[in-house]
């Protein structure tokens, strides 16, 4: 049996973020929303565990780890050990989404194992179970199976979906070097001692997007980590900027950074940015949609 799971990127439409609690997380209000940007995962049977990857020419060789450390191995142990079996199977990444990006690329591969992999398997998981392994792997991996707009509160994991009327279009521009998540939460902390422990509501983006109003969706783009990306890195302060006098309705930090997100009026807009942004000495510019869905198969035989 072959069969392959695509999973999209996320972006932060909303990502607030609260004082560190007792277990060093930040409580997060955030609304992710999936674009179409996708890692596709292919899962073959075979009697041993295999893991390789496809990288595209612009991502840097090692970016994505293979010598047993890749957030797949740990989404493979942990769906096996659920059901008291070992893990079987050559699986393939086709990655896509910029890695270390603020983009959950990794989250993407692990939704997109623990779908495929159930499948392989022939496991029949239930959904409730695969979106707590999923929340066992990361903060954002939940949000990958569920893809298209959504609430998460509690770190991330606690996804709800929300009335989302637009279509909305994005140039998303990643940056040669990947940021720390950690590095960017302890950044945060140090500019941010006194932030509050509750994160700011996401009231009036909400409004916005249930109504498709792309002006309001525009005001109210709302980033905490943004200060601490750009304070580590302050050529992303310029690339906004940038993208905005080019006529992006705005630009913000994707999550932790320092991939940058535009938002923009139309799809010929997002397409004439994309070209416009690529010849100022970004390699790498990408227009995609959202919101798309969360991981599912796409062929299967
Ligand atoms: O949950 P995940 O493994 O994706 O988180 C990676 C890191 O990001 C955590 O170890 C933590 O440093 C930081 N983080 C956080 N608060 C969150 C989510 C992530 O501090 N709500």
């Amino acid at each position: 049996m072959e069969l392959t799971v695509r999973a999209p990127a996320k972006i932060n439409l909303h990502l607030g973020v609260g004082a560190p609690r007792e277990d060093g997380y930040h409580p997060l209000l955030t609304v992710y929303q999936a674009v179409g940007l996708y890692d596709d995962l292919t899962a073959r049977s075979a009697p041993e565990w295999a893991l390789g990857a496809a990288l595209p020419d612009w991502m840097p060789a090692d970016a994505v780890p293979l010598a047993g450390e890749n957030i797949v191995d740990r989404a493979a142990d942990l769906l096996a050990a659920h059901h008291g079996i070992v893990r079987t199977g050559e699986v393939h990444i086709t990655k896509s989404i910029p890695v270390a990006g603020g983009m959950a690329g990794g989250s993407a591969d692990a939704a997109a194992a623990l779908v495929a992999l159930d499948r392989l398997w022939q496991v029949g998981t239930s959904d409730d179970d695969l979106l707590a392994l999923a929340a066992q792997l990361g903060s954002d991996v939940p949000f990958a199976l569920l893809g298209g707009t959504a609430l998460g509160t509690g770190r991330g994991e606690v996804v709800d979906p929300v009335d989302d009327r637009g279509t909305w279009w994005w140039v998303v521009v990643p940056s040669d070097r990947g940021l720390s998540t950690p590095e960017v939460y302890r950044h945060f902390d140090r500019m941010f001692p006194d932030a509050p422990s509750e994160p700011v509501p996401a009231d009036a983006l909400l409004r916005a997007i249930a109504e498709g109003d792309a002006w309001a969706l525009a005001d109210s783009l709302h980033n905490d980590l943004e200060a601490a990306a750009i304070d580590l890195r302050p050529e992303l302060g310029d690339l906004i900027e940038a993208g905005e006098d080019a006529g992006a309705l705005r630009g913000i930090v994707s999550g932790s950074g320092p991939t940058c997100v535009f938002l923009c009026g139309s799809a010929d807009q997002a397409r004439s940015l994309a070209a416009e942004l690529s010849g100022t000495g970004h390699p790498v510019v990408l227009a995609a949609n959202g919101p798309v869905a969360g991981a599912h198969l796409v062929s299967y035989a």
